[in-house]
């Protein structure tokens, strides 16, 4: 069986993106043969083809959450048989038509889940759970950058715990923040007087998707003094108080987001689909920084 991959040999922009046809091993112990369907395009993806983490290894391939259809299955494969649709997080990559999966990482894909959505949640999911977990028991909490992939679930599940939710993104987001449950803010110059605005009393914590100084400033204006100040944006920060986050990968905390996007008690957007042949458009979109929910490959 032979698998495309999406890889490149250099860092830099979309151009350095080519597709590589190569024949699979035999399957290893405790895995799963997947025909990917459809995978997310996280920003990690695009962040790692412009070498802003040199640490990757060249040639490198990416993505990191695939939907798809076990094609193949090792013995030890406990309840998965061939045929079964799933979904969840990747080994080392899953921008690929076939890819191999430990056994351990699938979820069975609920049937009335799109492939589009099934496939693009693993990663924001598995993240917005860790943050909410690592923030703890609080009753306020300003989310900068909500209405992307790992905002649009952190709002949700802050909203399920009962913790009142100021959110940030752009003019353009704002009703959309609403619909999740948040107060929404506009980020841009005067962001600290709009969140006093909505908001007059100190925040108990904060977390950040965007990396930017000024979210940074709006935390350490905004947030009670002992009240975590975190980030996922993975960017230097110019003050001690901010605490970086980084995702806990847990197959259940994906399964418990899974089951509400599935039964109707989360929303999810997609904002666009590319056909694998598009990934140098869809890369060059996501460095942007402005997608909404999350955007997919289609296989
Ligand atoms: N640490 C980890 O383990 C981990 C895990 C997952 C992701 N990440 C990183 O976390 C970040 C967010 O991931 P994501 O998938 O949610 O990204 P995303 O889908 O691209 O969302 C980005 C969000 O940032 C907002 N934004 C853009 N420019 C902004 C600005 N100047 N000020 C405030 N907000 C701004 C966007 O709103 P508008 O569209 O309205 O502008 C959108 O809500 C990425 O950098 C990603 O690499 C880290």
């Amino acid at each position: 069986m032979k698998t495309t991959i999406l890889i490149a040999q250099s860092y830099g922009q979309a151009d350095v993106l080519e597709y590589l046809t190569q024949e699979l091993p035999p399957l290893a112990k405790g895995m799963a043969r997947i025909e990917v369907k459809v995978s997310g395009i996280n920003p990690i993806d695009a962040r790692r083809m412009t070498g802003e983490f040199r640490h990757a290894p060249l040639p490198q391939a990416f993505g990191t959450e695939f939907a798809g259809v076990i094609a193949e299955i090792a013995e030890d494969s406990g309840k998965w048989s061939v045929g079964d649709e799933v979904l969840g997080s990747g080994a080392s990559f899953t921008h690929a038509t076939i890819i191999d999966v430990p056994v351990e990482n699938l979820v069975a894909k609920p049937q009335n889940l799109a492939w589009e959505v099934a496939g693009s949640l693993a990663g924001a999911s598995q993240t917005a759970m860790t943050i909410l977990d690592e923030i703890g028991d609080v009753n306020s909490l300003l989310i900068q950058g909500a209405s992307g992939g790992v905002g649009s679930i952190a709002v949700q599940l802050a909203k399920e715990r009962g913790i009142e939710v100021v959110a940030t993104a752009s003019a353009r987001n704002q009703d959309y923040l609403k619909s999740l449950g948040a107060i929404p803010v506009v980020y841009g110059q005067g962001l600290i007087d709009r969140l006093k605005e909505v908001h007059p009393k100190p925040f108990d914590a904060s977390i950040d998707m965007s990396g930017t100084e000024d979210a940074t400033q709006a935390a350490l204006a905004s947030v009670k003094p002992d009240g975590i100040i975190g980030t996922i944006a993975g960017k230097k920060v110019s003050s001690p108080r901010v605490q970086a986050m980084w995702v806990k990968r847990n197959v259940n905390n994906l399964k418990y987001v899974v089951d509400r996007v599935a039964d109707g008690r989360f929303k999810w957007e997609i904002d666009d689909v590319y056909s694998f042949d598009r990934a140098a458009e869809a890369y060059e979109n996501i460095l942007k920084g402005h997608t909404r929910g999350k955007s997919v490959l289609i296989f």
